[in-house]
């Protein structure tokens, strides 16, 4: 029974006594264990006393010591003691902590696989054909690849969805400003369409009626845009556009030709970026607004048939009972909306990919419009699986980068900073440091090749900005400091990077682990290190249901800061007792092997030297 979590156990024990103590009623009680916040008193302590206390009517330290006489914690426990107002103060005995420690040096570090029929389908990048990725497409690639990587771990199919906004007049005024100018589509960059994209944006805007709903159009938010344009009626622009866009729908050979190497130009440039991110995502996950163009049309005949759905003023329209505001799913003129894409892509997901879990990592500012999707899509029962399993749509909203001045990031000519010139710039600074450490003639990275110095680098630079990007709740906005991102002290990528690089160099010195190293962790400092290791499967497993990867990020930045002061505290490689060292080395091992794997769930790699 030893070879389990010490805390499990605990708990365990302490739910048993509970119930042997208060009797029925009293079954499975939450006993509230948690770390200790005072050490010198205990590892971990309960704090189910005060809870009890009120509703028994009794005072909580004589709950607490009720549940102390009951309790049996087997070898689990080395002291145990009632502090203040009613804290049951656990002491972990260091074989405990051992045992468990063993139980969790396997290739799977404890994490639990939990493998489905169901897919989860990771609605992520997802840009605009024709506009260059911005730092806003860093988040939805970071945190939806961190978020994927760690329901793979659990075991989950994942299926990444690149979900295109590669159709509608958006996309057809810059495919007629391309045509426009001349250019050339068989040699064109990325550079003439970012140029086309904002002439188009220009010329449409030169007309007032149209400016606004021209702004909008090119802002994002496609569904405001497109009421708008109802509302003031087609612009000049706009209408040119619209009339190459019915084209286009009809299947003329030509548009579609070019419309298909504006696409290819795009996701060309988005893969380059996500590649050097070293972001799992490839050109198969790619499914755009246009791969459900011919079931739009469905859609709002399903929503009209069932009687969700109404004709205003000659637009088709779905009401929510608590909103006054409708969700447009067919224009006047019967076009369709980034909405009616939406609802078919939830069907999509569900009922072909068969997911029960769809996550969209999208911009906090599009809340509303995944709110009335949702919500449309379960009047219909879109939510549910062919088995009938409801599936958990989330849209996860992430914040906006801000640059130094508390505004969104802009670079220099005042354009949104281009992504890639960001990554550039924070691969060159990981390098420079990477390469200045080398030149000690002590350090493990010291004559290694340009080029191995160059990939380290880059893995620094890619984790520096991956970390800052994931280390704090996503909902929130946060600056783009890469001074500090990069810095290989504080809550940073190549903290943990540098952490896990020591430890190889330590492991190389000693030779790896001893044959039959036992762990024993006597001091302080080891048990400490020991339980934030016992805590590895959890924080896995906490990450894969709140999709909130920064616990993980807090876990081993925790983790790294343990394992320096046990470093600090505990000799390893001058140990004398060979034994000792051995448990040492062990632990060690273990630290590293968590670093490694925690870093590659947040998609960061880790390298032997530094
Ligand atoms: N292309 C959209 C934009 O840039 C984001 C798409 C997000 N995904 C979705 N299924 N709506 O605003």
């Amino acid at each position: 029974m030893t070879n389990a979590d010490p805390i499990a156990l605990i708990d365990q024990s302490l739910r048993v006594a509970i119930r042997a103590a208060f009797g029925e009623g009293f079954d499975d009680v939450d006993p509230i264990l948690r770390e200790a916040q005072k050490r010198e008193f205990g590892d971990w302590q309960a704090n189910v006393a005060m809870g009890l206390g009120k509703r028994l009517g009794k005072p909580p330290r004589e709950v607490a010591e009720t549940i102390l006489s009951h309790v049996d914690f087997g070898d689990v426990v080395s002291e145990s003691s009632i502090a203040g107002p009613g804290f049951i103060n656990l002491r972990l005995a260091p074989a405990a902590v051992a045992a468990a420690l063993s139980a969790m040096d396997t290739p799977t570090l404890g994490v639990v696989t939990e493998p489905s029929d169901h897919t989860v389908a990771i609605d992520m990048v997802s840009v605009n054909v024709a506009k260059r990725m911005h730092v806003g497409h860093l988040r939805s690639a970071v945190i939806g690849d961190a978020i994927a990587r760690t329901l793979e771990r659990r075991g989950r199919t994942v299926i990444r969805q690149n979900h295109l906004g590669d159709w509608g007049t958006p996309i057809a005024l810059v495919l007629t400003q391309l045509r426009n100018n001349g250019v050339n589509l068989d040699q064109v960059t990325l550079e003439d369409l970012d140029t086309a994209y904002r002439e188009a944006q220009a010329n449409a805007k030169a007309d007032r009626r149209g400016a606004e709903a021209t702004r909008r159009f090119f802002a994002g938010s496609h569904r405001h845009a497109e009421l708008e344009a109802q509302n003031e009626g087609a612009d000049e622009v706009i209408a040119a556009a619209k009339q190459d866009l019915v084209q286009l729908q009809a299947g003329d050979p030509e548009l579609h030709a070019d419309w298909r190497k504006m696409i290819d130009c795009t996701l060309d440039a988005v893969q380059e970026t996500i590649d050097l991110l070293g972001v799992r995502m490839r050109r198969d996950s790619d499914k755009g607004e246009s791969f459900y163009n011919d079931q739009l049309a469905g859609v709002v005949e399903s929503f009209l048939t069932s009687g969700k759905a109404r004709e205003d003023d000659g637009a088709i329209v779905v009401d929510f009972p608590a909103r006054d505001r409708p969700m447009i799913i067919r224009k006047r003129d019967g076009g369709f909306l980034y909405a009616t894409t939406d609802l078919a892509a939830i069907r999509h997901r569900t009922h072909d990919l068969n997911a029960d879990r769809i996550l969209y990592i999208v911009d906090i500012r599009q809340r509303d419009h995944f709110r009335d999707v949702f919500e449309a899509s379960r009047m219909l029962g879109w939510d549910t699986c062919a088995d009938g399993t409801s599936a958990e749509l989330n849209h996860l909203g992430f914040g906006t980068v801000l640059g130094a001045d508390g505004k969104p990031l802009k670079t220099r000519s005042g354009t949104n900073a281009s992504l890639m010139s960001l990554i550039e710039e924070a691969i060159r600074r990981g390098t420079d440091a990477v390469v200045a450490r080398s030149q000690d003639p002590s350090a493990p990275t010291h004559g290694l090749s340009q080029e191995d110095l160059g990939r380290i680098g880059r893995a620094v630079g890619i984790a520096a900005i991956k970390y800052a990007d994931l280390s704090s709740d996503a909902g929130k906005d946060y600056v783009f400091d890469m001074d500090r991102m990069v810095a290989f002290e504080g809550d940073t990528g190549p903290y943990l990077l540098y952490a896990h690089a020591r430890i190889c160099s330590l492991l190389d010195r000693a030779g790896g682990v001893p044959e039959g190293a036992v762990f024993q962790p006597q001091e302080p400092a080891e048990k400490d290190l020991g339980l934030q290791l016992l805590g590895y499967a959890k924080v896995v497993h906490q990450v894969s249901h709140s999709l909130e990867p920064h616990h993980l990020c807090g876990y081993l930045h925790r983790l790294a800061g343990l394992f320096a002061s046990f470093y600090q505290q505990c000799s390893v490689l001058k140990a004398e007792d060979p034994a000792v060292q051995a448990s040492r080395l062990r632990l060690c091992d273990l630290v590293r092997r968590v670093l490694s794997d925690g870093l590659d769930l947040l998609g960061m790699e880790s390298p032997q030297r530094m």
